[in-house]
């Protein structure tokens, strides 16, 4: 049986009692006889005192010689030392290398293009470790909640000859001679489930051909969309606010320790309560003009009117009821030329996390939405029979599970938040 250190780190392994680890040299440092060999695993990192003559000399040697990232066990005693990081360390009693390392290519101050070619060593790193390691607590939270709400998980495709979101940011390939896209939303597929299991959701790869580079851009994204009948707009907000206020209480407090470790402080995050202010767009308009904007009445929000909608608020906020002219076809419109539709913008600047929307419901309607955006209906006949068949009101939403991550850890870039990062210019390792 392997301790892993994280248990030691925590106290949670009395003084004195003889324990084995399993892991990786993550650094070391040599005087005379004594080797401290700091040692890596999934948990966290411990120092590990190798004293010749306490060990074998054949282990002492394999501690004196094994480079960073050698993999190594080591058996010994578990001794509180205000001086060893994390407070505790392992006086070894057995040192075996599994496996010597060659020289590790990262080191210290290397540079960001650099650390991405090695992305798959620098996955090892403790930031990158803490960041995945809250990212699969944010993914299985947001299981938890779905199914406490009675949601089912769903399995849409990915590859389609229907598109979404539609236009200039589209994955073609060729699917044996058609044409078809990598996926940019499972709503649609999403709406057709709906009519069998009535509250859906999935967790699915999301494809974005987005040519511009920034921070909060992915060409490849893990997408948590849901989608219920009978559901009104209100309704989908209020489901999406408990279960962004879900997801954050149960990190915070779960994840307190990688948190802190990525200096983000958990306090925050535990204080993210429903029902967020929902904020329509004409008074966004209002609010950003009156702060000297030079904006319009159907311009779109970018970066610095997202910031200066948010740069005075501690919680997440609703801009709601958009123009019909700038939405896509799907969206459920007003009489006074609104669409029924959300955008979530996290505090401070940080920009859209989700975005939603009640459905138009009606054949006809989208029938002519369509075809004034210049799209064939042939190509939407499958999903124009949702309108035929027991049409009902319902309403959905997207949400970017690397943007959420970004945001609860407190990250300056996307590409952290995922292992193997998908941009413009990099598509390896
Ligand atoms: O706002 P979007 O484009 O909405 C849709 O795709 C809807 N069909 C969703 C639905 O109603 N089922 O995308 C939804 C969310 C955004 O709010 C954002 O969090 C994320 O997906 N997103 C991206 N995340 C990373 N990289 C990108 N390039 C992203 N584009 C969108
Ligand atoms: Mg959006």
């Amino acid at each position: 049986m392997f301790t892993p250190i994280e248990r030691i780190i925590d106290g949670q392994v009395a003084e004195g009692q003889n324990v084995k680890l399993r892991g990786w040299i993550y650094r070391s440092r040599q005087q005379g006889k004594l080797n401290f060999v700091v040692v890596r695993d999934a948990t966290g990192v411990l120092q590990c005192a190798v004293k010749k003559g306490v060990v074998s000399d054949d282990h002492f040697e394999g501690a004196t010689k094994a480079l960073i990232e050698s993999a190594v066990i080591v058996q010994g005693t578990v001794k509180k030392d205000p001086r060893a990081p994390g407070g505790w360390e392992l006086s070894a009693t057995s040192f075996d290398v599994l496996h010597f390392s060659e020289i590790f290519p990262i080191s210290k101050d290397q540079s960001t293009e650099f650390l991405l070619d090695v992305r798959h060593l620098w996955l090892r790193s403790r930031e990158l470790t803490a960041v995945m390691r809250v990212k699969a607590n944010v993914l299985a939270s947001i299981r938890d909640f779905c199914a406490k709400e009675g949601y089912w998980e769903t399995t849409p495709p990915i590859l389609s000859t229907s598109a979404a979101e539609g236009g200039s940011t589209l994955f073609e390939l060729d699917y044996f001679g058609q044409k078809a896209y990598l996926s940019q939303s499972a709503q649609l597929h999403l709406e057709a489930l709906i009519f069998s299991l009535e509250k859906v959701y999935a967790i699915t790869p999301s494809f974005r051909a987005e040519k511009s580079r920034t921070t909060k851009h992915l060409t490849e994204y893990w997408h948590f969309e849901g989608e219920a009948a009978h559901c009104s707009h209100e309704g989908i907000m209020d489901f999406e606010e408990r279960l962004l206020e879900y997801v954050c209480r149960r990190v915070a407090s779960e994840n307190a320790k990688e948190l802190a470790q990525l200096g983000r402080d958990p306090a925050e995050l535990a204080a993210v309560t429903a029902p967020f202010d929902k904020l329509p767009y004409a008074e966004a308009i209002a609010r950003l003009q009156a702060k000297g904007v030079n904006i319009k009445h159907g311009d779109d929000f970018g970066t610095d009117e997202e910031r200066l909608l948010t740069e005075d608020v501690t919680q997440p906020v609703f801009i709601t009821h958009f123009p019909a002219v700038m939405k896509p076809f799907y969206m459920k419109e007003n009489p006074d030329g609104t669409v029924n539709n959300h955008d979530l913008l996290a505090p401070k600047g940080f920009g859209e996390l989700i975005g939603g929307s009640e459905r138009e419901t009606d054949l006809k309607t989208i029938e002519a939405k369509l075809v004034n955006a210049g799209e064939k209906l042939e190509n939407y006949s499958w999903y124009l029979d949702l309108r035929k068949y027991g049409s009902v009101q319902h309403s959905g939403f997207g949400l970017g599970v690397e943007r959420l991550v970004k945001w609860v850890c407190g990250l300056e870039h996307i590409r952290d938040t995922t292992p193997f990062p998908r941009v413009i210019n990099r598509a390896y390792p």
